[in-house]
């Protein structure tokens, strides 16, 4: 059996012979396709890439119809079990697991550069006391590329090394900070004392005059959260990174970038859009009337959380997400929208609409009732999903650089404008 692909254009008989490697064909095979000399050749047209593929990648697998979520060949569920967030990390980045002293030293430099230089600070007063803290931590992210110019070496690798570290210890500082300011406590510097996670929640949750112990339960469950939302292959936000990335601008900005593509309700805000649709549902009894109504497709409305582009089964990291809701509310009390919740599930996947559909629930239907029980406000969701989400666009954006297919990003249109006309004076507009 050849690899290859027969295509015949019926508008000029020709027939052409298209090699198929790794289950695609080249988009750019096709512009041999033309009718004539000065034919610009044949396009593909995908808004919103339905099917197409941008990249080679060895760091994330996904199988949507089985649910499989694998990081670097090792199950989602195991690294979930096994592993802690920084050392996920370190695995996603460089493609194996580390060694004990490799491990040692990368939590090390990670610990070493949670500080933020005090004009961040400065910078992060200056909004409004009600900001949103998603648009704060992007701003920020994004402000460090004034603080880091050596940053615009891309393709330096101890550079690029520099300023992961960078990104990976200062992204949980920005968002305790983003947190701390819109509640108007003091911001808490880190304490390299603490774990990835248990310094984290130690600069949202202490105060100057009380002693913060985290939890080891509530610590362990963000851990495995982070685990959870560190990578997803080529999403919207991972787009964002690789095409912002393409054009060689430092990190910071494409983080900024990526991270503005999360804070989306289709995207990384759908954790915060779920606790706001379980508010307007208000209680158990009301919940067939909601259902009813997104399936009418009243004003738009949709069952956040539910559903996703690639899963067309239950995603995996929703499956590990209920176990650890069981384990934070045994600390924390269960939380009263749990029940709403529950219903919503039961209901939607006996529900022809969805079971048509293959609309399940993603990682976003649970996450925030845990988010919610352990005291997060509904705007720090999305934050919650960047901060481990970092590691991933890091490790996307480093494997496009050193990619020799990629080049600047830059998608073609079918222009469906005017043709040429001539300028018109004002005198004479309609
Ligand atoms: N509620 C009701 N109907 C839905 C939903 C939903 N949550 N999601 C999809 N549908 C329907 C949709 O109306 C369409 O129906 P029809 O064929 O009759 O027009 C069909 O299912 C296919 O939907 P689609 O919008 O073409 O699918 P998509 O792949 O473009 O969208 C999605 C994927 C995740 C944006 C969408 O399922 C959605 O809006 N879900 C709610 C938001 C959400 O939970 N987002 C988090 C995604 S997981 C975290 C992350 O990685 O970002």
């Amino acid at each position: 059996m050849a690899d290859t692909l027969t295509i015949v254009d019926n508008r000029t008989g020709k027939k052409y012979e298209l090699p198929i490697q790794d289950g695609t064909i080249k988009a750019m095979d096709l512009r041999q396709i033309k009718t004539a000399d000065d034919d610009f050749g044949l396009m593909t047209y995908d808004p919103a890439f339905m099917n197409t593929a941008n990249c080679r990648s060895s760091i994330t697998f996904i199988d949507g119809d089985k649910g499989i979520l694998r990081y670097r060949g090792y199950p989602i569920e195991q690294l979930a079990e096994d592993s802690d967030h920084l050392e996920t990390a370190y695995l996603i980045l460089n493609g194996e697991l580390p060694t004990a002293s490799q491990q040692a030293a990368f939590t090390q430099q990670i610990t070493m550069h949670t500080m933020l230089h005090e004009n961040v600070k400065k910078f992060m007063e200056g909004f409004r006391y009600d900001a949103h803290p998603m648009g704060i931590f992007l701003s920020t992210v994004g402000a460090l590329s004034t603080f880091y110019p050596d940053a615009k070496r891309i393709n330096d690798p101890e550079s690029r090394h520099q300023q992961i570290i960078r990104l990976i210890a200062k992204a949980p500082t920005i968002a305790a900070y983003a947190y701390r300011h819109i509640v108007g406590r003091p911001y808490i510097y880190p304490d390299n004392d603490l774990s990835y996670t248990g310094n984290f929640l130690n600069m949202l949750f202490s105060t100057p005059a009380d002693k913060y112990h985290p939890n080891d339960v509530l610590a362990r469950a963000l851990d495995v959260l982070f685990i959870l939302h560190a990578d997803h292959e080529q999403n919207c936000s991972t787009s964002a990174m690789r095409n912002i990335g393409s054009s060689q601008a430092d990190p910071y900005a494409a983080i900024a970038g990526a991270a503005a593509a999360l804070y989306g309700p289709l995207h990384g805000g759908a954790n915060e859009a779920v606790l706001r649709m379980l508010d307007e549902i208000g209680s158990v009894d009301k919940v067939p009337e909601f259902i009813k109504k997104v399936k009418s497709g009243e004003a738009g409305s949709r069952l956040m959380g539910f559903g996703h582009r690639v899963y067309k089964s239950y995603d995996p990291r929703a499956k590990v997400i209920k176990k650890i809701a069981d384990l934070v509310f045994t600390v924390t009390g269960k939380n009263p929208k749990l029940e709403i919740a529950l219903e919503l599930e039961r209901i939607a996947l006996q529900d022809e609409y969805f079971v048509k559909r293959k609309l399940y629930p993603n990682v976003d239907f649970y996450s925030g009732l845990i988010y919610q029980a352990m005291g997060f406000p509904t705007e720090m969701f999305p934050v919650l999903f960047a901060i481990p989400r970092v590691v991933g666009w890091l490790a996307q954006w480093q494997e496009m650089l050193v990619d020799p297919d990629q080049k600047i990003a830059r998608p073609r249109q079918i222009y469906t404008g005017y043709d040429i006309r001539d300028y018109v004076s004002k005198e004479k507009r309609q």
